[in-house]
């Protein structure tokens, strides 16, 4: 479990350098308890955990984990995508709960995915990957480096998320966006999961105002027990899986390691976070 905030500020007191992981608020407090810190080494490539100012102006370098994820992470995402247009958690549920009794022309019916339109939000490294992806099964891809948000929502089948986290992007998914999708369409976040308005999303899927969703990532994360994102008919969650592969995780400890040390040598750091 991550240490609670009293715990990592008491244990940061005199560290010069932090190896930490999404789950580890990085805030002006703990900063502030540190002293002596020189060396961020997060390991992600999202930096949403980190009061980034705070760290520039104590001059404290901050390093990320970039590209070594990227395509486990687009795989994820189409992973969800085919998921939830052929409905794979229901019927492979429905199969062990032994509700497979015959072949049925219209047991268990989901979305094409070959020829579908797919809106990509957000065009950096991930959402070029799932491109790529997009295009071995003909689809037809709107991103928001060339189509409006509001006209990509409103023709797309699926639409999947690979913006960072920043105050702009927090609920861009909200319930008016929600609300310009197609009552077919299927979402998709591998993104961080404040970029939706969860309960907007929630409330949406039982409207029936889009047809699935499919988030790799929550707000918060985990859910508390009882959540209703647990329950909500037509949402897929995975435990925020997207560089969970034995080899980008193991590029993700060298990509932090060489961070850590370089910022504690006082070099450049090799992968540095945006402005760091
Ligand atoms: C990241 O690196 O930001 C991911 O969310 C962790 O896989």
């Amino acid at each position: 479990m991550p240490p609670a905030p009293q715990e990592l500020r008491a244990a940061l007191a005199g560290c010069e350098g932090l190896l930490c992981l999404l789950t580890e608020r990085i805030d002006a407090a703990v900063l502030d308890a540190a002293p002596r810190l020189r060396a961020i080494a997060n390991f992600a490539v999202g930096t949403d955990n980190i009061d980034l100012d705070g760290a520039r102006a104590r001059g404290i370098a901050v390093g990320v984990t970039p590209d070594v994820l990227t395509e486990a992470t687009a795989d994820l995402a189409f992973a969800l995508l085919l998921a939830a247009a052929r409905r794979l958690p229901q019927a492979a549920a429905d199969a062990r709960a032994g509700a497979w009794r015959t072949w049925e022309p219209s047991g268990w019916l989901g979305a094409d995915v070959d020829g579908a339109t797919l809106g990509i939000v957000g065009l950096g490294r991930i959402g070029k990957a799932v491109a790529r992806r997009a295009a071995g099964f003909r689809m037809t891809v709107l991103s928001t480096a060339d189509t409006e948000l509001a006209q990509l929502l409103q023709e797309s089948d699926f639409v999947s998320l690979h913006v960072p986290l920043t105050p702009r992007t927090r609920h861009l998914i909200d319930a008016a966006a929600l609300r310009r999708m197609r009552s077919s369409a299927i979402l998709i976040n591998t993104a961080r999961g404040a970029v939706i308005d969860q309960a907007a999303l929630i409330a949406a899927l039982h409207a029936g105002e889009i047809a699935a969703a499919a988030i790799d990532v929550t707000d918060p994360e985990p859910p508390p027990p009882g959540d209703p994102v647990y329950s909500t008919p037509n949402l897929l969650v995975l435990p925020h899986i997207g560089s969970a592969t034995s080899s980008a995780r193991a590029r993700m400890t060298e990509l932090s390691v060489e961070n850590l040390l370089a910022g504690l040598a006082g070099q450049p750091m090799p992968h540095p976070a945006r402005g760091c």
